[in-house]
Order: structure tokens, then C-alpha cells, then sequence
């Protein structure tokens, strides 16, 4: 795996701070819960995995319906830290309190057919395989079980214009590079969700919500998706 999309270091960056504060914002104001509504995400009593949690946002707001089991999984320990200390304040029993641990996709330390559930919020940017990330974490669900997944599609840095001239431009190149050739060269490459959807049918998924925000210019700037694994799922080589 590249390591290139692996955040090793255990630092808190500029960058840090500024997504806990609009992530945990989100989260105050209900934006968080509304996203799960909108993909009608069920918890209770569920085996539930969030891969890429970050600071723990999403968690959080996973935890209220008391799940079975709650885990989160993220390279990055900053985050990692950061969320345990967050969760600890926010969390409180009956609600389930989530068990965080670092991995990375696409090698999570689970067992085939672990999770009812399985959450992936604004990660796909950073793998370097869509599919073979996707495959992971089909493998880790259970068949009939639910995956939740959201990106940044091309209308994503957009809103970068004013502030960082090069930024959008890099990721446009990017992305260009990875419709060409299959490789993603930097972090945040954005996807086609079209894509995304094709691959996730192709490893035995079926699509039940796809919603996008077309906010910007008219162009998708995130995707959310739901699909259900099938009871039998075709091999990923073929
Ligand atoms: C934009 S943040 C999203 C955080 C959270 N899911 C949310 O919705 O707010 C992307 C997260 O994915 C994590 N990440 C990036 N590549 C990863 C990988 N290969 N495996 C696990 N986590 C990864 C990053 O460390 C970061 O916490």
C-alpha cells in the first residue's frame, strides 16, 4: 500500500484542530445525525464498525442508539487521542462507548463477516484503491449487512478557489491522473460516485440510497451511499 496516504506521525496540526472544531460543530447542530437520517441508519442492537472515525464525530453520534458493539479505526493517532478524550466527555452509558483502534484500510483486524454495520465517512479521498479498499470493507460485513460510505466528488474543491489557488488545481490534476491511469499520485483525489457505485455492485453490493450535494457550481462536492451485501458475494479477483 502507498505509504504516501499514511498520516505516521503523532502531531497535532493546524489542520487537526480545524476539522475536531467543524467536526464536533457538525455534530452539535444535528448535521451529523441528519446525514445518518437521510441514509436511514439503523443501530440499535447492531454490530457497528466506523473506519477513518477521526476525532470521533460520527461515534458519537452512532453511539445513542445503543449499538451491540461500537468500534472506530484510524491510522492517525492524533485523531485517535484526540477522539478517546472527546468521547470519554460525550459518551455516557447507556449509550455504547466505542472501542477505538488504530488500523488502516484496506487491512482492518477483523474477521470475515464481523459487522452489521459499517461505516466509511469521507475516507475514499485518501485510499489509494477504491476497490480494493471497498472489497475490505465488504469483507468485514456481514451478508445482509448495511455499508455506509461517503466521498468528494468534483465539485469538492471549489470552495478552495479564493483561499488556495493550487489546491483545487492539484486535485483536479489528480483526479484526472487516477481516471487515466488507476493511480492516485496525492491525498483528497476525487472520485466519480458513478464509479463508486459500479465497483461496489461489481463485489455483490446492492445500492438502496445514493444522495449527493450539488451545492457548488452544480457539481457534486460529497456523495453519500448505502448498499447491502449480498447473501452470496462474488469473488473480488474475478
Ligand atoms: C476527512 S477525515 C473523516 C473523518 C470522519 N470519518 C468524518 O466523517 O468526519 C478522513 C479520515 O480518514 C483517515 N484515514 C485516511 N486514510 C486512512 C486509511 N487508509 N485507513 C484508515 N483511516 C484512514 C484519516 O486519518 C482521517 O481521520
Amino acid at each position: 500500500m502507498g505509504k504516501f496516504f499514511v498520516m505516521e506521525k503523532n502531531e497535532l496540526t493546524k489542520w487537526h484542530r480545524a476539522y475536531i472544531q467543524n467536526a464536533y460543530h457538525e455534530l452539535e447542530q444535528g448535521i451529523t445525525r441528519k446525514q445518518l437520517g437521510t441514509l436511514n441508519i439503523k443501530t440499535t442492537d447492531r454490530k457497528v464498525l466506523d473506519v477513518g472515525c477521526g476525532p470521533g464525530n460520527l461515534l458519537v453520534a452512532l453511539s445513542a442508539d445503543t449499538p451491540q458493539l461500537l468500534v472506530g479505526v484510524d491510522v492517525d493517532t492524533t485523531f485517535l487521542t484526540l477522539g478517546r478524550s472527546k468521547i470519554e466527555k460525550l459518551i455516557t452509558p447507556p449509550s455504547k462507548v466505542p472501542t477505538l483502534i488504530c488500523a488502516s484500510l484496506p487491512t482492518l483486524p477483523f474477521a470475515d463477516e464481523t459487522f452489521d454495520l459499517v461505516t466509511c465517512f469521507l475516507v475514499m479521498p485518501h485510499v489509494p484503491d477504491d476497490k480494493v479498499a471497498l472489497t475490505e470493507l465488504a469483507r468485514v460485513l456481514k451478508p445482509g449487512g448495511t455499508l455506509a460510505i461517503s466521498g468528494h466528488g468534483l465539485g469538492f474543491p471549489l470552495r478552495y478557489l479564493k483561499r488556495f489557488r493550487l489546491k483545487p488545481l492539484r486535485m483536479y490534476l489528480a483526479s484526472l491522473i487516477y481516471r487515466c491511469t488507476g493511480k492516485k499520485w496525492i491525498r483528497n483525489t476525487l472520485q466519480n460516485e458513478k464509479q463508486i457505485c459500479n465497483i461496489l455492485s461489481g463485489i455483490g453490493l446492492t445500492i438502496d440510497v445514493r444522495n449527493y450535494n450539488k451545492k457548488v457550481l452544480g457539481c457534486v462536492a460529497t456523495y453519500w451511499i448505502r448498499a447491502t451485501k449480498s447473501e452470496t458475494i462474488p469473488n473480488a479477483t474475478q
